[in-house]
């Protein structure tokens, strides 16, 4: 019994650490794709940066996609311990009573941010690997901007992202508060940094809707 407890504890630490590390991701994307509103040229150039420079690409990416699949492995490992200890405990669980909408449903959250991650790889990453080793086609790093403008012409994808974003933020406002919680930080900055992860679970998803908006309403016309 111990070794189940302490093995469910142990993949909510894994859930919360993997969890920690994609908000940072979260904070360096949204820092490098604001730019593309801000000044083109610095989105170009820091682009140009992250899909050429040999540590980015084969050191960071590839732990970036590790923590992509541990935290959806482990979100689904979770969510079926949880569901079974339900089932035992039918009779305890109050369901709406116990916790509220966002906390019980952080699987559909999730899932539909990882559906729409396949939807961005196919709009950016499937195309930038097609450019650099299907089509060798020579570097150029001036085109990101026009490319990320182009995306968000059809109603359609931009919808789709705004949507996404909206789930996107219900999973933060859960998750990255709770994963200090499942870390043991409780002291006097508690209440801040519940304050700080509030705040960035809805400021950062507002700010990518914010830029898909505005590159949907600022098409290229030239
Ligand atoms: C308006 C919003 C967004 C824009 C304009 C945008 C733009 C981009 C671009 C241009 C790339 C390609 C980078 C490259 O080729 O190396 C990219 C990659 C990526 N984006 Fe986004 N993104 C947005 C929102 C998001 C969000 C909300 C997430 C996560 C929930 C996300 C997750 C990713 C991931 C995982 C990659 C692959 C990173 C890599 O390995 O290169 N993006 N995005």
């Amino acid at each position: 019994m111990s070794g189940l407890i302490k093995s469910s504890i142990a993949r909510k630490v894994v859930m919360a650490l993997s969890g920690l590390f994609l908000v940072f991701f979260l904070a360096q994307h949204f820092t490098i794709n604001i730019t593309s509103v801000i000044d083109p040229e610095t989105f170009n150039t820091w682009s140009h940066f992250m899909g050429y420079n040999p540590l980015v690409q084969y050191v960071l990416q590839p732990i970036l996609i590790a923590g992509v699949i541990i935290h959806f492995v482990m979100g689904f490992v979770l969510e079926i311990q949880n569901r079974k200890a339900r089932g035992i405990n039918y009779v305890k669980y109050k369901g709406g009573a116990n916790a509220p909408w966002i906390s019980r449903n952080m699987i559909i959250s999730g899932a539909v941010v990882l559906a729409f991650i396949g939807l961005h790889m196919y709009d950016f990453w499937v195309h930038e690997m097609a450019y650099k080793y299907i089509e060798a086609k020579p570097e150029d790093p001036t085109r990101y901007y026009a490319e990320t403008v182009e995306k968000f012409a059809p109603i359609w994808r931009t919808v789709l992202y705004i949507v996404s974003f909206g789930l996107l933020a219900l999973h933060l406002l859960h998750g990255f508060a709770s994963s200090f919680q499942t870390m043991g930080v409780n002291n006097k900055y508690s209440p801040a940094i519940q304050t700080f992860t509030k705040i960035f679970a809805i400021a950062i998803p507002l700010g990518f809707a914010f830029i898909a908006i505005y590159h949907h309403l600022n098409p290229i016309t030239h």
